[in-house]
């Protein structure tokens, strides 16, 4: 049987990736073996890609068509080379990031025109979008406080994202909140200002419940 294909979305600092892990942890409890990705990224290929996306030459800044491009190219890879495999191998695939962030950065927030921005999403993921996506929301002064937390605890460069303006993580919060309308039917908000244990508690519930996984 094809694997579940779960996304986790969000603004920056709201603990994707700590859902991601959490959750991989828990569904092996239950003998649910799942593999952890991200976008952008995943192959070694979609990692040059990410490269030059997170850290573009300092006197040559990326256009937004080029970002979209890259992360594109990023994603074709992906899900080509790895996440459509994994799910026919019947392997379940967890994603931090994936469709929606082109969606909300490039799209809502960036400007390219939607249905673009759906045609591409469309040919690079083969038609491929998440049985389920987990959206992230929490306070932008916690989220910007943990982001603060992690690049001090890690001493890697902040993203030029993560560096943006209070003002630019409201309207990416408020651009993330659209997608629960955009997309009911998969898109799940779960408040992240809880600590990482409950919000991974919360999230496996919803997946039982969804998946009818009786454990
Ligand atoms: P990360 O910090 O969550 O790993 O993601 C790196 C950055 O990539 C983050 O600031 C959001 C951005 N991004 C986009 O702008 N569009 C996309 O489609 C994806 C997947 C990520």
């Amino acid at each position: 049987m094809r694997g579940k294909f779960i996304s986790i979305e969000g603004g920056e600092g709201v603990g994707k990736s700590l859902l991601a892990s959490g959750l991989a942890r828990v569904l092996d409890k239950y003998g649910i073996s799942s593999i952890v990705t991200r976008e952008p990224g995943g192959t070694p290929t979609s990692n040059r890609l990410r490269d030059i996306f997170v850290s573009p030459p300092k006197d040559d800044p990326l256009l937004i068509e080029t970002e979209f491009c890259i992360i594109s190219a990023a994603r074709a890879q992906h899900v080509g080379k790895k996440i459509l495999p994994l799910l026919e191998q019947g392997q379940w695939v967890i994603c931090d990031r994936f469709s929606d962030s082109s969606r909300v950065y490039q799209g809502k927030i960036g400007g390219i025109d939607k249905n673009f921005i759906e045609q591409v999403i469309s040919h690079t993921t083969q038609g491929l979008e998440p049985d389920i996506t987990f959206l992230l929301d929490c306070d932008v002064d916690i989220s910007l406080s943990r982001v603060e937390q992690r690049f001090k605890l890690s001493s890697t460069d902040m993203s030029r994202y993560d560096l943006a303006e209070r003002s630019f993580h409201q309207k990416l919060q408020a651009a993330y909140r659209e997608l629960v309308e955009d997309f009911p039917d998969r898109v799940v908000l779960i408040d992240a200002s809880d600590t990482i244990e409950q919000v991974v508690e919360k999230s496996f519930k919803i997946l039982k419940d969804r998946f009818n996984l009786g454990l």
